[in-house]
């Protein structure tokens, strides 16, 4: 196994010769290393049926089914499924154009992922990849007023702007389904800057599609002050050519692991999409410090 950092990019390693099937204790914890340190890790030649991806995940840590079953692979549960790829008698499997807004996985769940894996099955021609910042690095870049601002404020997190409603709510009141969707999946509150319990790092948890506000100590809607920071840490650019912005592109045979707990990121879809399926398993990592 050999880990060498991306060329020409700001941050991300790349893996050659990492088998899944294989692999000792020593080359996952290297592998869990590489991903907290470098935030990203590409493993080139993979080639796993959803078991063995999953088996993979494991490995890493607790693997969890999503909340959602609608995204559930029919085999594998665990195993997340985004595709825009009808079955051959016109059934969905997954669920298309996910994640088209910055986030971070289960960022509005009291529990986020610590790992995301990414393993693309169906890759587009053009046009593939994916959007991250990375939100340790953009907290050091703010300026020590917004810091200050910072200290002592709370974030509130939900899915409710992005929840995907499914072909069952078709029909029904949008005021049933938010209801719902607020019962199902309260809003969480957390530190506007967390630490990070593996790397230690001070990290600005918030995104533009999963923060409803921002409060200070007193109970205060800091509008402006979620505002400033989507602004600064690059999450309203609509160029994608803010400098914290990463593009991730990958080819077929690759799997994208990384640190969900640092980094944001956000699906690269066109107005004409090709077919494009990838599978995810994301982890619960509960191991002491590694990095
Ligand atoms: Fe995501």
């Amino acid at each position: 196994m050999e880990i060498t950092p991306q060329a020409d990019k700001a941050f991300g390693v790349v893996v050659e010769g990492f088998d899944a099937e294989t692999a000792s204790a020593e080359d996952i914890a290297a592998l869990k290393k590489a991903v907290y340190t470098n935030k990203i890790a590409v493993l080139k030649h993979q080639d796993l049926s959803p078991q063995q991806f999953l088996a993979l995940g494991k490995r890493l840590g607790r693997t969890a089914e999503y909340y959602e079953p609608v995204y559930h692979h029919p085999e594998v549960p665990e195993v997340f499924v985004s595709s825009n790829v009808k079955e051959t008698d016109g059934s969905q499997i997954g669920v298309p154009k996910t994640g088209k807004f910055w986030h971070s996985d289960y960022q509005f769940m009291p529990e986020p992922f610590d790992i995301t894996m990414i393993y693309p099955q169906v890759v587009p021609s053009k046009n593939r990849g994916t959007y991250f910042i990375n939100m340790a690095a953009a907290y050091e870049k703010l300026s020590e007023e917004l810091k200050l601002a910072v200290k002592g404020t709370t974030a509130t997190h939900s899915v409710l702007r992005y929840f995907k409603i499914r072909p069952t709510d078709v029909y029904r009141p949008i005021s049933e389904i938010i209801d719902e969707v607020n019962a199902k999946t309260p809003p969480v509150v957390s530190p506007t800057a967390v630490t990070h319990r593996h790397t230690g790092e001070t990290v600005l948890y918030l995104s533009e599609g999963f923060t409803l506000s921002v409060q200070d100590g007193d109970g205060n809607d800091r509008a402006d002050l979620l505002h400033e920071l989507l602004e600064a840490t690059g999450q309203l650019d609509r160029t994608y050519e803010h400098e914290n912005i990463h593009l991730q592109t990958f080819e077929k045979g690759d799997m994208l692991v990384w640190d969900n707990r640092t980094l944001i990121h956000r699906a690269l879809h066109t107005a004409t999409p090709e077919p494009a399926v990838s599978f995810r398993v994301t982890v619960y990592d509960e191991d002491d410090l590694v990095a």
